[in-house]
């Protein structure tokens, strides 16, 4: 067996050339054709009572458009830090985060405003924020075309209606249109809360939690409304969520911890010779611009690495061991 000099020497590129495809392959700008969302690293940090939390330490991440993904991650690692940022409620510290296009640290307030109402769709958790408790479904649905108030006069009003009429087949909410929020179900809730957020016609959708407050069943509802949104009305979609059933179904599952974007989970439907479905599932973890990766703590603690591990660059992966000569 030769040693990981010697393949290297014999057979590999050299560690810089790779590093180089690495960081080229890592660089946003790589990715920027068909992305929806772009962070680069994104700092959030939090000053209360003289102490500061950094909510994000420079976090990565790339969504392309037409992708619908889970965010997960333990409490406090970031989720809704990074939502609210996306979202145009707040505005990072330090790094930089493009959404369609629309960069978000360089908006005026006019222009923020518009980017709320018209470029991202937002949904909380708790079913009562996202709709007015004094207006029915339906008029809930209108009003963000109303603010928007592009067209008005009667072919503005009648277009209004059509939409309206549309998310509410679309998101299976016919029924309700003359209901008030407190004659409507979590579920329900949420589903009109979708309409309202998608009324302008938005290119991202983003929830955080939007699940948390219903029983499974429901979610499971709710879950199928963010699948139409995505697949009938071409939103990207971003989800934070606990639930385990959510981030399950989506073909990616991105993992935050401590303010970073750690790993990432890939899922997809490959067909065998025999014609049988299954998923194939595998994941990754981030390479940042500088190079560096966060291994699965999992990982690390059945190997007990910790501190400081072993790298040798063989032809076509690169090995991390133990650190051998520990205590030296
Ligand atoms: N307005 C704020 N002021 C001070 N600290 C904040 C503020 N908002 C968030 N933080 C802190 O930033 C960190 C990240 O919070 P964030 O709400 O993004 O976490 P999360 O991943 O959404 O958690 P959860 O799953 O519990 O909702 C936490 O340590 C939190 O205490
Ligand atoms: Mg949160």
């Amino acid at each position: 067996m030769s040693t990981p000099q010697e393949r290297t020497v014999a057979e590999a590129p050299s560690l810089q050339e790779l590093q180089q495809r690495a960081l080229a392959a890592a660089s946003p700008k790589a990715h920027d054709a068909g992305a929806a969302i772009v962070c680069d690293r994104l700092v959030r940090i939090f000053s209360a009572e003289g102490v500061e939390v950094q909510a994000l330490q420079g976090l990565e991440l790339t969504i392309r458009q037409g992708d619908l993904v889970a965010l997960v991650g333990a409490s406090g690692s970031g989720k809704s830090t990074l939502l609210t940022i996306l979202a145009g409620l707040d505005v990072p510290t330090a790094g930089t985060a493009t959404v369609a296009g629309c960069d978000l640290l360089e908006m005026s307030v006019k222009e923020r405003l518009r980017y709320r109402r018209e470029v991202v769709g937002f949904i909380w958790q708790q079913t009562a924020r996202n709709l007015l408790p004094f207006l029915t479904a339906a008029e809930n649905i209108a009003l963000p075309m109303q603010l928007r108030g592009r067209r008005s006069g009667a072919g503005g009003a009648k277009q209004q209606t059509a939409r309206v009429a549309e998310l509410m087949e679309a998101l299976e909410i016919g029924g309700l249109a003359h209901r008030k929020p407190n004659e409507l179900s979590g579920g329900q809730q949420q589903r009109v809360a979708i309409a309202v957020a998608m009324a302008n016609n938005p290119p991202v959708l983003l929830a955080d939690e939007p699940t948390g407050e219903l029983d499974s069943e429901t979610a499971g509802i709710i879950f199928e409304s963010f699948r139409t949104v995505n697949r009938e009305l071409g939103a990207t979609v971003v989800i934070v969520t606990h639930d385990p059933m959510v981030a399950g179904e989506v073909r990616r599952t991105v993992a935050i911890r401590d303010g970073r974007t750690a790993s990432e989970v890939l899922r997809r439907t490959v067909t065998d010779e025999h014609g049988e479905e299954s998923v194939n599932e595998r994941e990754y973890v981030m390479l940042d611009r500088s190079g560096r990766v966060q291994l699965p703590v999992k990982f690390l603690e059945s190997l007990g690495m910790e501190h400081r591990v072993a790298v040798d660059l063989a032809a076509d992966h690169i090995e991390v061991r133990p650190d051998d000569l520990a205590g030296h």
